[in-house]
């Protein structure tokens, strides 16, 4: 019977089998353990099961020198230094596939609302602002037959570009396969830009000033990935100048933004708090997947859903 540290309460019955075999200690508040909180109840661990919001870096583990596998409840993996796992032993998981479609729907519903600016409308129905059909009112873009161009073409791309042609839409993505095109030509060619590329070093701020200045100025960014794909600061100032006509986050840097964040200032944007992945099924397959990594792993079986770095 191994210790095991589970940062956070989980949907489902999952954690019931990792009880069954384990001696296991759940974090029960809603909010993460701090750094501080976390490394004190890891201690002992022998299997961890995180969230994307906790850091576990080489320091952490040395902290824990009884840790033998850390299983991911996510399929990224940019909140784990995964060098530094592998060079002590420690085999990491994630869970990638159960949450494919659930975020492909969400990245979807980003587009739509961005595109025929329905928050904004939503508002106005509120606020008493609509007080008669008008022709020129809140008019946006055309989704059905746009050209989407997908960042990043692996499972949730895949997804988002099955949903595009029930919308009769030009899909293109980058990537180096044959039929792939460069990021510059992406963003040039593109009504609506969608993310879903992982976060890593190469990554981090793709989505910058000059990135930012080949896109249309009728063009709409979507980003479900990771909140680091974007530089926010240049973000803003092109929502502000009118160099892009919207964007639409569910995810941002650092998560949540705090209140006064100038990125909320923005003009034509909406964000949502990091839901991609929020169904029931799929929160409940996702710790399904994570119990099955902690248990292969502690056991001495290789995990089935292996994160390498
Ligand atoms: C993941 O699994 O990486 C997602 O961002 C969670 O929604």
């Amino acid at each position: 019977m191994a210790r095991c540290f589970v940062t956070r309460r989980l949907p489902g019955a999952a954690l019931d089998r990792l009880s069954a075999a384990h001696e296991v200690v759940v974090w029960p508040d809603r909010l993460p353990p701090s750094p501080a909180e976390l490394r004190k109840r890891a201690r002992e661990a022998e299997g961890l099961l995180t969230m994307l919001t906790d850091r576990i870096d080489g320091e952490l583990m040395d902290a824990c020198p009884r840790l033998r596998a850390i299983a991911n409840y996510a399929v990224g993996v940019d909140n784990i230094d995964l060098e530094a796992a592998a060079a002590r032993g420690i085999p990491v998981g994630n869970t990638p596939d159960v949450l494919t479609e659930a975020t492909a729907d969400l990245a979807f519903a980003l587009i739509l609302a961005a595109a025929r600016r329905l928050p904004e409308a939503a508002g106005a129905v509120r606020s008493g602002e609509w007080v008669t059909w008008d022709p020129g009112w809140l008019l946006g873009h055309e989704v059905h037959g746009a050209t989407l161009g997908i960042v990043g073409m692996g499972r949730v791309g895949k997804a988002v570009a099955r949903r595009a042609g029930g919308f009769d839409m030009k899909v293109f993505h980058t990537g180096r396969g044959g039929d792939g095109v460069p990021l510059d030509e992406l963003l040039e060619r593109a009504d609506i830009v969608s993310l879903h590329a992982p976060l890593t070093d190469a990554t981090r701020g793709m989505i910058a000033a000059a990135a930012l200045r080949r896109m249309k100025p009728t063009a709409i960014l979507v980003n479900t990935a990771r909140g680091g794909l974007v530089d926010q600061v240049a973000l803003r100032e092109a929502l502000e100048s009118g160099a892009i006509a919207a964007a639409a986050l569910d995810v941002t840097d650092p998560e949540p933004l705090p209140p006064d964040a100038p990125l909320l200032q923005a003009p034509n944007l909406l964000i949502l708090p990091h839901i991609g992945s929020a169904t029931h099924t799929a929160r409940e397959r996702m710790a399904d997947l994570a119990v099955d990594n902690l248990l292969a792993a502690l056991d001495g079986r290789p995990m089935p859903y292996h994160a390498s770095p």
